[in-house]
């Protein structure tokens, strides 16, 4: 999605300033000083854009667009349906969400409406068509927000009411044909729970069934397909009119909605990212959790993504909320350009007065116009992107390492009771990505869906649930000469949560044969030893032996001493390796550097970069090197290459000095 800029802006919500004109003079003027090009508008306007049923007022919206488009400010225009205005929730009970335990939510809040409601669809399809056929008349909009983070305020990410226990029943009619088929998937014999008649079936509640892990894993697919069966409902009113893009705004690695399958519907996908900076000293671990997000978004269609939201200081719903430390808004914002976005944009342009939000930061304060440091630091960033924008939007990055990230995996892996209660995996994720991170490597973050051709290196960690077909393609992507990556606890269930039985599905590729999976407690630590230096290992360790894979490193401790721990396979013209145990962070950036270096991956600028400090690489015409400080303090950067800077045009070679928390844009001369 190109609109030829780099957008700078963020939500904007006039409607709340309607009767202070002297404010809406004041916003259009700090805009432009600030590098403002483009808005986005009714996000949670529907009770001022239809004060009742069929009342619809857009003149105020028309006129805020209009008046934003002479002064060279695009907008985004939102679909309202984040938040149901009271009119809609009293007079049609049934668009409210019943939670869990039964109970049907009071009006009120946002991101509560049931997604299957007819009523819910019929109305919020008539405003949706109503925007489109009013968009036609004003040019300065240039894209759709569908609602607002969708699925965002469930407590579990669902709505239980009778009329999505029905759709649920009938999704699985479609799915298995006969109750017979899915009392085999589900394994009903268990505890005697098979089902006689579909009406038995009830979506998991704590009052009910919810340790059957098929019938969990099922409802969690239907709810992410309800919801974009929603979405797809908002686009399907829009297109009746208009063939603007859309996309809608992700959150995080957020549980309840699998966004492979989502972003299928859009055309940009976009996100709103608020890392927790300056939580501890040491910012790594969040820019690391951060630069993933960034990735996914990226990975998801392989195209420039946008960052939609995003705070210029504060946020106001963590328990402490430091302000941004100077530099840091920068480097932000810029780490998001680093991996593949071609938007800045803020939550939101001014702080309201009253309400939840009034303390959430905002370009624009309560008081003091353009005179703060927040304001003046995005005025930076705009500056910057305006600076820099002819070089970026060629460019996207294209690494040769992809890593699986899965929504069913995640969802299967945690929900299984063993071999540990706290399984988590995506801080697994998250120890493996930071290696790559570490060695400032880029890669791409992908689900067992995609096409893996192409990648040098593929790594899969925690991989516990291996769809149908995944494993074929897996020993094609290594007969094929790829190098594979993956774990302890990989392939153990199929699609429908039931055991492997026999062998590994990759027993031939990887070369080894899993025994028993030890979840030791604290006590009984084990190690290893891997280029001549002994690593721990961590709180799960399998007992594996070798079918033909070399052991690379075996435990050093307890009874499995001696067996295989870490193992290199051959298979076709490629290679597969298995971590049997987890391990220390030190262990996975040792093991994957060395991974990288044995399939002629280097980072950029093809050196060993300081604790903190990471690079991305967006090829294009000029391919752009995004060399970025998370330490609080300058850092010295050693090269063999020689390189110019983006934005000062300044050539170094040899040295190059980071301030604290820089980002440098660079290319190789
Ligand atoms: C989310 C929402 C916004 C706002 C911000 C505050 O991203 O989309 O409407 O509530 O959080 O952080
Ligand atoms: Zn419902």
């Amino acid at each position: 999605m190109e609109f030829g800029r780099m957008l700078h802006g963020g939500d904007y919500n006039p409607e709340q300033w309607l009767d202070r004109p002297d404010i809406l003079d004041e916003d259009i003027r700090l805009m432009k000083e600030a590098h403002i090009n483009c808005v986005t508008l009714g996000v949670f306007s529907w009770s001022v854009l239809e004060q009742s049923e069929g009342a619809f007022c857009f003149e105020w919206l028309e006129e805020m667009i209009d008046r934003l488009y002479r002064e060279g400010i695009f907008t985004i225009l939102a679909t309202p349906t984040g938040g149901m205005p009271h009119w809609l929730t009293e007079k049609y009970p049934e668009v409210r969400q019943v939670q869990a335990d039964g109970r049907r939510k009071l009006p009120g809040k946002r991101h509560n409406f049931c997604y299957t409601s007819p009523k819910m669809r019929e109305m919020s399809g008539k405003i949706d068509r109503k925007l489109a056929q009013m968009s036609l008349r004003h040019e300065g909009i240039i894209m759709w927000h569908i609602s607002n983070e969708m699925g965002g305020n469930f407590s579990d990410g669902a709505c239980h009411c009778e009329q999505c226990q029905e759709a649920f029943r009938e999704w699985l009619k479609k799915k298995y044909k006969t109750l017979e088929a899915l009392n085999r998937a589900w394994w009903t014999v268990f505890w005697s729970h098979v089902y006689t008649d579909w009406t038995q079936i009830h979506s998991p509640v704590p009052h009910g069934e919810n340790l059957l892990h098929g019938l969990n894993l099922d409802w969690r697919r239907f709810v992410t397909c309800q919801m974009t069966e929603f979405l797809k409902w908002e686009i399907a009113s829009l297109r009746e009119y208009s063939s603007l893009p859309v996309t809608t705004n992700f959150m995080y690695f957020f549980k309840n909605l699998d966004y492979y399958k989502m972003q299928k519907e859009l055309d940009v996908v976009s996100w709103d990212s608020y890392p927790f900076w300056h939580k501890e000293k040491d910012e790594t671990s969040m820019a690391v959790k951060a630069a993933a997000c960034h990735t996914m978004m990226r990975s998801m269609k392989k195209e420039p993504f946008m960052l939609m939201e995003s705070t210029p200081s504060v946020i106001n719903w963590r328990i402490n909320n430091p302000v941004k430390r100077p530099g840091m808004h920068m480097l932000s914002s810029m780490q998001a350009v680093a991996h593949g976005s071609d938007t800045v944009q803020y939550f939101q342009w001014r702080k309201g007065r009253g309400s939840f939000e009034k303390f959430h930061g905002a370009v624009l304060d309560h008081k003091n116009g353009g005179s703060t440091r927040t304001f003046r630091d995005v005025a930076g960033v705009g500056e910057r992107l305006a600076k820099t924008e002819g070089l970026i939007l060629k460019s996207c990055n294209k690494p040769e390492i992809a890593m699986i990230f899965d929504w069913e995996n995640w969802w299967a892996v945690e929900d299984a009771t063993g071999p540990r209660l706290d399984m988590d995996y995506k801080k697994t994720f998250l120890q493996h990505y930071r290696a790559f991170w570490e060695a400032g490597l880029d890669v791409d973050i992908v689900s067992m869906d995609y096409e893996l051709t192409g990648y040098r290196i593929v790594a899969a960690p925690l991989n516990y649930l291996y769809r149908k077909g995944y494993a074929e393609k897996i020993e094609k992507y290594v007969r094929e000469g790829g190098t594979y990556i993956t774990t302890y606890w990989s392939g153990i269930v199929d699609e429908n949560d039931l055991c492997f039985t026999g062998e590994h599905p990759l027993e031939k590729v990887l070369g080894i044969c899993q025994e028993e999976i030890d979840a030791p407690g604290e006590e009984f630590g084990n190690s290893i030893t891997f280029h001549g230096k002994v690593y721990q290992t961590g709180n799960l360790c399998e007992v594996i032996h070798s079918k033909g894979a070399q052991t690379i490193s075996a435990y050093l401790e307890d009874f499995y001493a001696g067996a295989p721990a870490v193992t290199e396979n051959c298979y076709g013209g490629g290679k597969a390796y298995y971590l049997a145990a987890e391990f220390e962070q030190g262990f996975l950036n040792d093991f994957y550097r060395g991974r990288a270096l044995e399939a002629g991956i280097e980072n950029p600028l093809r050196t060993h970069l300081p604790y903190g400090v990471t690079t991305a690489l967006r090829k294009g015409e000029k391919d752009l090197i995004f060399l970025q400080n998370f330490n609080d303090s300058r850092v010295l950067v050693e090269t063999p290459g020689r390189y110019e800077e983006a934005d000062s045009k300044m050539i170094m070679s040899g040295e190059i000095w980071l301030n604290p928390f820089e980002c440098k844009i660079l290319t190789e001369v």
